[in-house]
């Protein structure tokens, strides 16, 4: 594997494999690699020929008070892993490199970003879309590959790829978990060993949301008032927000009889806040008929 710092090199190294054919697979990280990146690789690598990861902690989708200085950084652990994987190139600049002085252009998706994530972390998904773009630009995938796990992220990738005209396929992957459920994530590696335990107050929330509607629940008011009692129960947890939305829009549902509704949540462990979601639908209705669910 070939790890690449700067621009210039990694695009000639593109280049040539670009004219002999090769289609290019794209897993953009922040590092701290763990098995749900890993699964994003497993695919790109089965779909393409060659296999491109960033790894880039990115500053501008940090706010002022979130943990951009903590975040867990270890490059030669995330080479040695890349590597085993088969990866052919890690892309690993520096903030200058991607950032120099007089940087002052950003990419916004206006409405996706205004709400859960986009509304709790403000300029969040401007960062996000803005640093995304840079590496299309720069690697120029046939196919980048995402992680349902950050659902949102995911959607308003979708949504900038489509706007902009960009030539790359996006590529949805499931949630990768923890045996007890607990969605794999870089910010797992804060929590104590009693804050881990409690941080399966997520996924036990997502599973009761799809008990209650297979049990015939249609009030989104009702079930998100059980799973925000459900959160309370949890003595370390506190819910940031418990929201039923339509999978496209992300707007508030009205019912979850007709269709296929997404469960996302934010949850405080201590100081740890955590997300995930889950698609769930009523019975007779596949969740295929959501466009994230036909990968
Ligand atoms: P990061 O949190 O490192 O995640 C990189 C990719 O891995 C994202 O597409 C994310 O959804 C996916 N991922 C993380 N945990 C996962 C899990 N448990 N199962 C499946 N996929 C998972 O997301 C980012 O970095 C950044 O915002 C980035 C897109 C790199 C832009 O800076």
């Amino acid at each position: 594997m070939r790890t690449f710092e700067h621009i210039g090199p990694l695009r000639t190294y593109l280049r040539g494999l670009r004219a002999e054919g090769k289609t290019v697979g794209f897993v953009p990280t922040m590092g701290a690699l763990h098995a749900g990146h890993l699964t994003l690789i497993r695919r790109a690598k089965s779909d393409c020929d060659v296999t491109v990861i960033s790894v880039f902690v990115n500053p501008t989708q940090f706010g002022p008070h979130e943990d951009f200085a903590a975040y867990p950084r270890n490059l030669g652990r995330d080479q040695k892993l890349a590597s085993d994987e088969g990866v052919d190139a890690l892309f690993a600049p520096s903030v200058e490199e991607l950032y120099p002085a007089g940087f002052q252009t950003s990419v916004e998706v206006a409405e996706l970003s205004a709400v859960l994530e986009g509304a709790r972390r403000p300029g969040h998904f401007r960062g996000v879309a803005t640093v995304v773009t840079k590496l299309f630009n720069i690697v120029q995938p046939d196919r980048a590959y995402f992680g349902q796990k950050d659902y949102q992220q995911l959607l308003l990738i979708e949504r900038l790829v489509r706007d902009l005209n960009i030539p790359t396929t996006i590529v949805p992957v499931p949630t990768v978990r923890e045996p007890d459920g607990l969605a794999m994530s870089s910010r797992n590696a804060y929590l104590s060993p009693e804050e881990r335990r409690a941080a399966t107050v997520l996924y036990r929330a997502l599973q009761r949301a799809e008990e209650l509607v297979k049990a015939g629940a249609t009030d989104p008011v009702q079930v998100q008032a059980e799973l925000e009692a459900l959160i309370a129960s949890e003595p370390l947890a506190q819910s940031d927000y418990v929201a039923l939305v339509h999978p496209d829009t992300l707007q508030p549902v009205t019912t979850l009889a007709d269709a296929v509704t997404l469960v996302a949540l934010a949850v405080r462990i201590g100081k740890v806040r955590l997300i995930d979601n889950a698609l769930i639908a009523p019975n007779g209705v596949p969740i295929v008929r959501n466009r994230l669910g036909k990968s």
